[in-house]
């Protein structure tokens, strides 16, 4: 017998969206949290740079100049009354952290300190705008941190450490999920009116990724299993400076200070590109620039890795050329940076005090997931038509705020703004409904079965072979740039895993921890999502924002300006839906 709960609201996924959405929902109904971590471990704890508001504290912001940069940095694929709320609300959702004890970092007469950050400007002299507010470089371990408090505090209950297997969707609505106990290996049935996913990002699937090793798209794939669609799957964002080879993160928030990109013949190369953001361009063309430079044979030692440099007087030297007043020394720069100057010290043995640092893009963010409404309400298809009880905020769901590509600290501006509003709502929702009848044996059997088939299972393939080869094969054929024939020899590829996937073994065949067994099973999760990844680029024939296709390099507002849509029903299936345009038509992005 599986063990059975009921909750009113239940949230799956402990980062800042999540703990947002509980905290909001259980200030009216009984809310539970799933998390297949401990919940401090969530991925928002890695967020390093800032969360944008327009607060104005240093100088001149307005939340319309952010919506417009956010438009602009998205390519025009944004839904642009998503937007609005998202930079209008952002103000108050700081306001209401630093209220809950958030440790910003401050200005010398107190007000939050704000810093540069990638596409966001000053809409008038198009310069960059201090508009990211942050603690240091943990501005997301904060988040974390202060959220979690605050939930304890609201005696909403955890179940840490907890893997949802299946969501259960039924006639166009949905009832709960399953979970298998990881210390136990037990089935438990969680039961409820309104349940949240908040699962994080999928970027697992690239070999050289920031992303933690549990995001592996779990809950996507549960849906997409379930019948539900995905939107924008194509566009996932390549952070300009992961370290080489290792993909950990060096936040954007360096060059917000001021760091600069340097190619082997030592150029600061994005002046040449984008004369006036510089290095402050957006992700998607600041990753773009720096494989051309590779490409060109002006990589470091005509290798496949460039310079990010922020020794004090490099900087210096050229806020000096730019006009800008500001000088950095060695102590404000371990102040404002201490975590990644530590990464560059432990992970490669340089001290970016006195060293340039080698780096590369690396797999950052999904801009696109779990279709929903500006009230993360999920969407069943293109017209509208929403699944009763189902939500979804966070990088998981596509809202879409962020169109074809996101620019920096918007992630944490989303996951408090809609993980907000979506707590809201499906307390909302489940103070007026009823819980629907649900028959929990027959749904413990199903996902149950799901585990059992890999344990029984006694082919020859081992999954850390498929894993890696999907990896391998994403960073080659579904990396910044992409092409038709490329991403038609990866679905191929993807599609020969899938079948060699069905005849895996794995060692432990127990219940308590078992690893081989989850990390065989997300596997089963990252081929579905990588499959669906390189079927939408290969539908999209136009190149915006993060989706680069070599064969068709401009973007085609004509026939793309639209998100798209997919099923997988027995074999894949696009369609489409209208990006939503408020006040801020498509135009050439130049910076
Ligand atoms: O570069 C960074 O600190 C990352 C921030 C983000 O992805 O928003």
């Amino acid at each position: 017998m599986p063990q059975y709960h009921q909750f009113d609201a239940l949230v799956v996924g402990a980062g800042g969206a999540g703990l947002m959405a509980a905290l909001h929902a259980s200030r009216s109904v009984k809310t539970a949290v799933i998390s297949k971590l401990y919940p401090t471990r969530s991925h928002t704890g890695t967020a390093q740079g800032g969360i944008s508001a327009a607060l104005g504290n240093l100088e001149e912001d307005h939340w319309e100049w952010h919506a417009y940069d956010t438009i602009k940095g998205g390519d025009f694929l944004c839904d642009q009354d998503a937007v609005e709320i998202m930079c209008r609300e952002a103000i108050d959702a700081v306001i209401e952290l630093e209220h809950m004890g958030l440790p910003f970092d401050r200005t010398p007469d107190g007000r939050i300190a704000q810093r540069r950050f990638g596409g966001h400007t000053n809409n008038i002299t198009k310069k960059p705008v201090m508009r990211a507010c942050h603690a240091a470089d943990r501005t997301g371990h904060m988040i974390l941190q202060t959220l979690y408090q605050q939930c304890i505090k609201q005696n909403v209950t955890f179940f840490d450490e907890f893997q949802v297997v299946d969501v259960l969707v039924e006639n166009g609505a949905c009832n709960g999920v399953v979970a298998v106990e990881l210390a136990t290996g037990e089935i438990h049935v969680f039961h409820s009116k309104a349940t949240l996913i908040a699962t994080g990002g999928f970027g697992k699937m690239w070999k050289v990724t920031s992303n933690a090793h549990s995001l592996t798209g779990d809950l996507p794939a549960a849906l997409l299993r379930r019948g539900l669609p995905l939107e924008d799957m194509e566009f996932f964002q390549f952070h300009p400076t992961g370290i080489y080879k290792l993909g950990i993160l060096l936040s954007e928030a360096a060059r917000g200070e001021g760091a600069v990109f340097i190619n082997g013949k030592g150029e600061r190369f994005m002046a040449r590109y984008m004369p006036t953001l510089k290095d402050l361009a957006p992700r998607d063309i600041c990753s773009r620039c720096i494989y051309q430079e590779i490409r060109e044979g002006r990589g470091i030692d005509g290798k496949d890795y460039v310079y990010l440099d922020f020794r004090p007087e490099v900087i210096n030297r050229y806020f000096e050329e730019d006009g800008n007043p500001k000088r950095v020394d060695a102590h404000y720069l371990e102040q404002k940076l201490p975590d990644i100057i530590e990464f560059a010290r432990v992970y490669l043995g340089v001290d970016p005090i006195t060293q340039p640092v080698p780096i590369q893009p690396t797999a950052h963010y999904a801009m696109g997931g779990i279709p929903t409404t500006n009230d993360a309400e999920v969407l069943a298809d293109e017209t509208g038509r929403i699944v009763e009880g189902l939500y979804a905020a966070g990088e998981v769901a596509c809202v879409s705020v962020h169109g074809a590509n996101r620019l920096g600290t918007n992630s944490l501006v989303d996951l408090v703004v809609f993980g907000k509003r979506g707590g809201i709502r499906m307390a909302e929702y489940a103070k007026q409904a009823s819980f629907r009848p649900i028959n929990r044996d027959a749904a413990a059997k199903e996902g149950a079965a799901q585990l059992e088939r890999i344990r029984n299972s006694n082919g020859t393939e081992r999954p850390s072979a498929i894993r890696k080869e999907l990896q391998a094969l994403m960073d080659d054929k579904v990396g910044v740039y992409r092409t038709g024939a490329g991403l038609e020899e990866a679905i191929d590829h993807i599609r020969d895993l899938q079948a060699r996937y069905q005849r895996i073994r794995i060692d432990d065949k127990g219940y308590k921890w078992n690893t081989d067994l989850m990390e065989a099973w997300e596997l089963g999760n990252l081929l579905e999502l990588a499959e669906v990844t390189a079927y939408s680029a290969l539908w999209r024939q136009e190149s915006r924002g993060a989706h680069y296709r070599e064969d068709y390099p401009q973007r085609d507002d004509v026939n793309f300006l639209k998100h798209s849509m997919v099923w997988k029903n027995g074999r894949l299936e696009v369609r489409s839906k209208p990006v939503r345009i408020t006040r801020y038509a498509p135009e050439e992005r130049k910076y």
